[in-house]
């Protein structure tokens, strides 16, 4: 494997939830990290973790060409780790426009730059990019796997969709080490993503409110913790550095479906609060039904599993809001 102590690692979408947990594993293991979001101050994961004394953080919109391509320009990544995105579904319905422009745009500026030092053979020797399991959209077939065909159908769906495909595609025209990550829905400490259906229901509960689900609390999803979604991105990254897996995707998940209503009842008990019962809407006819991902190839070929087991991750997850809620909200 190889040593990434010195690299420098760019990673977009800094303050993200994801990001802010892959920085704190790239700079203990000795990298220097280059991190991009739209803003330096924020509330963020990242911004509450001493890895943020280590990080290197840089305004710049990765939809605009010009900024990216100064980035680039000085600060010569090894390796681009690219998360930045309008991540939220709800919101993507709201601002198509803004989700393309993030997701898409984004994505294709990223892969230009990097290709034009490619090309003068300066790197970056890695890029991973962060697809979704969404971008599948919906098959007749469960699990999904790589092989299956990318059906995004609604506006987040399909950027994710179209940057998966972009990505894939700067190696196979010109050969760059591109590799793309499809999680399941990822959970843990730290994500501010309210919306989510993990981070809103803990709130709700430690506030004392009845928490509400937007579907029926019927489909069914796979939730993984953040820590094994963020092996995920350093074993693809170091395959693409080992000079392995260059144009492929890699699905990431538990294998184990469970219902909206599951999860949320794991969570009340975990939060001590069984006694709230949700606000069940059914109101969600433009998110997916049911959707689970096999992860056989990440195992197979990355040596990748799960570690992190539902009930201690929601445990972990619980504590973690139960400490920083009052920090983030005073
Ligand atoms: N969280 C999940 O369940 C999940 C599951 C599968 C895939 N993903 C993907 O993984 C990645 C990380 O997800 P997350 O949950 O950490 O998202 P997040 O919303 O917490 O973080 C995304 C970050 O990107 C930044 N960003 C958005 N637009 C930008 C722009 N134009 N320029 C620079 N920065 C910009 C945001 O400010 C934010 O800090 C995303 O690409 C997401 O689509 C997430």
């Amino acid at each position: 494997m190889a040593d990434i102590a010195g690299k420098k690692i760019l990673v977009t979408g800094a303050h993200g939830f994801v990001a802010g947990h892959l920085i704190e594993r790239l700079a203990d293991a000795g990298a220097t990290v280059v991190g991009i979001d739209l803003w330096v101050l924020r509330q963020s994961y990242l911004s509450m973790s001493p890895a943020m004394r280590k990080t290197d953080l840089i305004a710049c919109d990765i939809a605009n060409l010009q900024e990216v391509q100064e980035l680039f320009e000085q600060h010569r990544p090894d390796v681009v780790l690219h998360l930045a995105a309008q991540a939220d579904v709800t919101r993507a319905l709201a601002n198509p426009l803004g989700t393309f422009e993030a997701n898409v745009r984004g994505t294709y500026i990223l892969l230009e730059c990097a290709r034009r030092r490619w090309e003068r053979e300066e790197g970056p020797h890695a890029m991973v990019v962060a697809s979704s399991d969404k971008a599948y959209g919906t098959h007749a077939h469960l699990p999904y796997r790589e092989d299956d065909e990318l059906l995004g159908l609604f506006p987040y769906d399909v950027s994710k969709a179209c940057a998966d495909m972009i990505a894939r595609g700067y190696h196979r025209a010109f050969g760059m080490p591109v590799g793309v990550v499809r999680c399941a829905n990822i959970y843990g400490p730290g994500d501010l993503n309210f919306n989510r259906i993990i981070p809103g229901t803990f709130r709700s509960l430690l506030r004392g409110e009845r928490p509400v689900i937007r579907s029926d609390g019927k489909p069914l999803r796979d939730y993984m913790y953040v820590g094994d979604a963020v092996d995920a991105y350093v074993r693809v990254m170091h395959a693409l550095l080992d000079g392995n897996h260059a144009g492929e995707a890699f699905n990431f998940g538990t294998g184990e479906p469970v219902s909206v209503l599951q999860v949320f009842r794991e969570m009340a008990q975990v939060a001590g609060r069984p006694d709230l019962e949700p606000e069940v809407l059914g109101e969600a006819p433009k998110e997916l039904q049911d959707q689970f991902i096999s992860a056989a190839k990440a195992r197979r070929l990355l040596g990748w599993q799960p570690l992190v087991p539902r009930h201690e991750g929601l445990r972990r997850t619980f504590r973690w809001y139960n400490d920083k809620l009052p920090e983030l909200e005073g």
